[in-house]
């Protein structure tokens, strides 16, 4: 917790203030709030060569690098929000059921206030980095031998029992502050981009990005709204089936949910935009994610590669092809990319086949490169 001047002065050998301070006039916070931040947003958005020469049209896609932020996922965007109001409404913990992503920036940021933090994790089925993460911030990790819908149950009985603070995205503070990540694509373009295309789990996040682009039109910040495309793991897809599925499988553990808490913001956001949430299979899924780090140099996790998996998909079937633009300008497109490759090193090394360990020989090794 910082003062006002030392914050400022802080900011000033920083740069960049983290989302809360960059967009304070459109945040539920005051004076008194006290701010817990790592310096979170600010995200890049890359060219990504690898989807724009492939979607049969001329097109720009763009990859919102949200790996990139200081936990390594989007939702340090909601956490330093969430955080910082729990503080503010003097809550001594916090909880949350988690997946991986959230358990590991609400440890985080609870570590920076000097709050405990209590996560629910399905057991065995969270990846290894964020599991690191958890534990390496002090958080009582509770594994529980159930899947992601059933711990998000239990979080929310234990919330309304005892006085801590939930912090899992039906926290409205979260959907605050994760709106801010459609401020800055809008404010990087000048514009908002033609579609907007994201990986939905609990749908927190979907939610969140659509108000943030209402908002900003509603303010003439933007003069068009994005259409709005989601996508579920085909094995976890309840939004497409419309209906809740018990028993969700994929292999992109970070979206494998089958009762999202954000059900119907998720389908507003659909139908708002004119939009749609398809599914991608797992294949599609992982197709994308080393398509991403062999051609564009960008390591994400797998839940995060199904944005471009089901825009490529999209482009397959020809969708692209129909939208027109006022004098023929290429397409914009932004996916959301939410979550570092590094969190899930295990999955990168069962894709690709590692050779057995040679003998220090020149001649075998030039051998094994390639090289003759
Ligand atoms: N991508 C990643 C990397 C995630 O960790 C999540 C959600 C999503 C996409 C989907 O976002 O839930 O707002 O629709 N992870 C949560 C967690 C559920 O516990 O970390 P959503």
């Amino acid at each position: 917790m910082t003062t006002r001047s030392a914050r400022s002065r802080i900011w000033h050998a920083t740069g960049w203030p983290g989302v809360i301070e960059a967009y304070r006039p459109y945040l539920p916070v005051s004076p008194k709030t006290p701010i817990i931040t790592l310096l979170e947003g600010n995200t890049p958005l890359v060219f990504s060569r690898a989807a724009s020469s492939r979607l049969g049209r001329s097109a720009e896609v763009y990859l919102k690098y949200e790996g990139l932020n200081p936990t390594g996922s989007f939702k340090d965007r909601g956490m330093t929000l969430a955080i910082s109001k729990a503080v503010e409404a003097k809550s001594v913990a916090v909880l949350c059921a988690s997946t991986g992503n959230t358990s590991a920036s609400a440890s985080a940021y609870a570590a920076r206030a000097g709050l405990r933090s209590i996560v629910l994790i399905p057991a065995g089925a969270i990846a290894l980095g964020k599991l690191s993460q958890a534990l390496i911030h002090g958080a009582k990790v509770i594994a529980v031998e159930a899947n992601f819908d059933a711990c998000l149950a239990l979080v929310k009985s234990l919330a309304q029992r005892h006085p801590i603070t939930l912090v899992n995205s039906i926290n409205p503070y979260r959907i605050e502050g994760q709106k801010t990540c459609a401020f800055e694509i809008c404010d990087v373009l000048g514009r908002a981009p033609d579609f907007h295309a994201t990986p939905v789990g609990n749908a927190g996040n979907i939610t969140a990005q659509w108000k943030g682009y209402r908002e900003y039109h509603r303010l003439r910040k933007i003069s068009q709204l994005p259409v709005l495309l989601g996508f579920q793991a085909e094995g976890a897809a309840p939004l497409v089936k419309g209906r809740i599925v018990a028993r969700p499988k994929t292999i992109a553990t970070a979206i494998r949910i089958g009762n999202p808490a954000s059900w119907q913001g998720a389908i507003s956001a659909r139908d708002e935009s004119h939009g749609l949430i398809d599914a991608v299979s797992d294949r599609e899924i992982l197709e994308a994610y080393r398509l991403l780090a062999m051609e564009d140099g960008v390591f994400v996790e797998p839940a995060s590669a199904a944005s471009v998996a089901g825009l490529l998909k999209l482009a397959r079937s020809g969708h692209f092809k129909r939208v027109r633009t006022p004098g023929r300008r290429p397409l914009k497109i932004v996916c959301i990319v939410t979550g570092h490759g590094l969190k899930d090193p295990e999955r990168a090394i069962k894709s690709i086949r590692l050779a057995k360990p040679l003998p220090p020989s020149l001649s075998a090794i030039s051998k094994a490169a390639g090289l003759g």
